[in-house]
């Protein structure tokens, strides 16, 4: 494994928090007459559930299901395992699944096919970040942050083994 290093800053804090601001109205006025169940996927979504959360209007409630399918890798493995399951029944409720990024949508695709197994009245996507180049199976998030290249990124909650999550911009990770 190469050593990494911080290239450059992608978004810094003022651009994420507009869009922050921007995605919890849209999804304020969207869900209006609805309870919104935020369903987020640890660890990477947790920075921008915290923050998107206290951008919405409405009532809403959260719950939380942790997921991985990358390692001490760059690339996905494609293996997606639950590490630890939602505590409540999704079954007629509104629900909005929150990711930090989609990259080949493989988390997603599973997620998504796993939680609409359960019949919810709903199931929507919001991510941050989307890096559509990447994509191996098809999936759409219907609410979308920022569209950013096809560089690792790393801050506001994303990691690289574990390390770099706590990072207040979106940086770009490159090799020594
Ligand atoms: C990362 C990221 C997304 C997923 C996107 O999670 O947070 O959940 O990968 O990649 P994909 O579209 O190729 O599936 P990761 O598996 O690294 O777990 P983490 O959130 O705990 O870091
Ligand atoms: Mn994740
Ligand atoms: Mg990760």
């Amino acid at each position: 494994m190469s050593e990494k290093y911080v290239e450059k800053v992608l978004l810094d804090q003022a651009a994420i928090k507009e869009k922050v601001a921007e995605l919890g109205r849209q999804i304020s006025e969207d869900y209006q007459d609805k309870e919104l169940l935020m369903i987020c996927v640890l660890k990477g979504a947790v920075i921008f559930l915290a923050d998107l959360m206290r951008e919405i209007s409405i009532p809403v409630s959260i719950d939380f299901m942790a997921v991985s399918s990358y390692g001490a890798s760059t690339e996905s493995s494609g293996v997606v395992r639950i590490l630890k399951d939602l505590d409540c029944s999704i079954e007629n409720r509104h629900c909005l699944i929150v990711e930090d990024i989609i990259d080949s949508g493989l988390t997603l695709k599973y997620l998504e096919e796993n939680l609409m197994s359960r019949q919810p009245a709903s199931l929507k996507i919001v991510t941050l970040l989307d890096k559509p180049e990447r994509r191996r199976v098809d999936i759409k998030p219907d609410y979308c942050g920022f569209r950013i290249p096809d560089e690792f990124v790393v801050g506001y909650g994303l990691d690289f083994d574990e390390n770099y999550r706590h990072l207040p911009e979106i940086c770009v990770l490159a090799d020594k």
